[in-house]
């Protein structure tokens, strides 16, 4: 559920009419809602409850600093991958000493960094990884928390390109090696080994792959803990959200029509299957949910700019572009498209929704039928908070889109749109050239 929907014909989020952000901020423009962010939140915690639950947001997904303080206010913690996503929780007045630092690659300036701010642990990727950061840890003087990330072998089911719980992906250590591994951490003077985790992809739909995952991996885990009585287990990320019908997928009604074998995953499904397999452990168990807390709470506004007729093709060219919202280009994915201003005695138009950028690649939609809308009219890409704005680029010289918070009929400017000045900033033509 969340909080876009249409006021008569014009399309708001939460009670803001969209088409005044759009003409006051200009386009493209990311708007999220308070409101959905934070019953998303309370939702996947309400359906965890009975449990001694972390809620570590995986930031990676939308780390604007608003939408870190506002889950930091509800109670949450932060799953970080880089030196710039912890220096990012500091400034949004949050703290690093409940959230975990995850990733293949980590720098000895990260760990250091980690460190220097108590992160609550270290997630492992390998070997050579432990050895860095036990290195780290003895010229501060501290020993570091770590937990090993399992690759437990699972088919989550989803993409190719984020499916990352198989033995063929880079991550994690495969569950006949796990033990070694730990054996070998445990010989580190300046590691304390604190627990567990796994992930094993992200955009799933389906309850099961979850539940395989976690069984096949609780009997280790329950050993770990009579082993090096590790206190915790972070079961990962990786619910999905609704792409197909998003707008609809706002009300309870759209669900409850939805016939139960179609229904897409829900904390409260997710909840009730884990459960019964995480309870047992009596271990505090960790999840780190990027998406499904921000994903249906984003929205990308774009002008359209120019309806061009193609042989026997439409083409819908739009001001936003594949470096506001890579996620069609890179994944083939779908969002849904729709008009702020809802107009139903408007005929049909059937085209390719394209950005600005000099790639065929950069395109949203092919056929996509939608309300005929004409230069100048707005359009709103749905499902657009989680891995939009995070994953932007300045191709083509494209600044990056401005970025607007809503709570309730109040909205502010959480990040201005990127300025031709802050992208040149740091280049310089060489004296050899002059
Ligand atoms: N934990 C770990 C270790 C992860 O690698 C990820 C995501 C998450 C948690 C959060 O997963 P989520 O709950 O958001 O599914 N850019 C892609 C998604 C990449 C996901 C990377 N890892 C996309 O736009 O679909």
């Amino acid at each position: 559920m969340h909080h876009f929907s249409y006021v008569g014909n014009n399309l708001h989020c939460e009670s803001v009419d969209l088409a005044t952000v759009a003409q006051l901020y200009g386009t493209p423009t990311y708007v999220y809602s308070a409101a959905t962010l934070a019953d998303n939140y309370t939702r996947l915690a309400k359906g965890l409850s009975g449990i001694d639950l972390q809620i570590c947001y995986a930031m990676k997904a939308n780390s604007n600093l608003a939408i870190l303080r506002h889950f930091a206010n509800l109670g949450a913690a932060f799953d970080l991958v880089s030196g710039g996503e912890i220096r990012r929780v500091l400034a949004a007045g949050a703290d690093v000493k409940r959230s975990v630092f995850a990733g293949v690659g980590k720098t000895e300036p990260e760990i250091k960094l980690a460190l220097e701010n108590e992160v609550f642990a270290f997630h492992v990727e390998s070997e050579p990884e432990l050895a860095r950061i036990n290195h780290v840890a003895g010229k501060l003087g501290v020993k570091a928390p770590i937990a090993i990330r399992i690759n437990p072998d699972v088919d989550a089911h989803t993409h190719a390109k984020i499916t990352t719980g198989k033995s063929d992906n880079k991550f994690g250590i495969p569950l006949k090696f796990a033990a070694a591994a730990y054996e070998a951490a445990a010989k580190f003077p300046n590691i304390a080994i604190k627990g567990v985790q796994m992930h094993i992809g992200s955009q799933l739909t389906d309850v099961n792959p979850f539940v395989e995952a976690v069984s096949k991996v609780a009997p280790f885990v329950a050993e770990l803990k009579a082993k090096y009585g590790i206190t915790y287990f972070s079961i990962g990320g990786g619910i999905g959200i609704v792409y197909k019908d998003a707008l609809a997928s706002g009300q309870q009604s759209w669900w409850d029509n939805q016939p139960a074998d179609k229904r897409p995953l829900t904390p409260e499904v997710y909840g009730a299957a884990l459960l019964p397999l995480l309870k047992p452990l009596g271990l505090k168990i960790l999840l780190e949910p990027g998406r499904n807390l921000v994903g249906n709470a984003g929205v990308l506004l774009s002008r359209v700019e120019y309806l061009k007729r193609g042989n026997g093709r439409n083409f819908l060219i739009v001001d936003a572009a594949m470096n506001d919202l890579v996620r069609p280009a890179m994944y083939e994915s779908y969002h849904e498209i729709v008009p702020l201003h809802r107009d139903t005695t408007r005929p049909a138009l059937v085209a390719d929704i394209v950005g600005p950028i000099c790639e065929s690649g950069d395109c949203f939609a092919k056929e996509r039928q939608l309300q005929q809308v004409g230069e100048g009219e707005y359009i709103a890409f749905m499902s657009g908070g989680a891995y939009g704005y995070a994953m932007a680029s300045r191709y083509n010289t494209r600044g990056t889109a401005a970025e607007v918070l809503v709570k309730g009929s109040t909205f502010e400017l959480v990040n201005a749109r990127e300025s031709f000045e802050t992208i040149i900033a740091n280049e310089k033509i060489p004296a050899f050239l002059k």
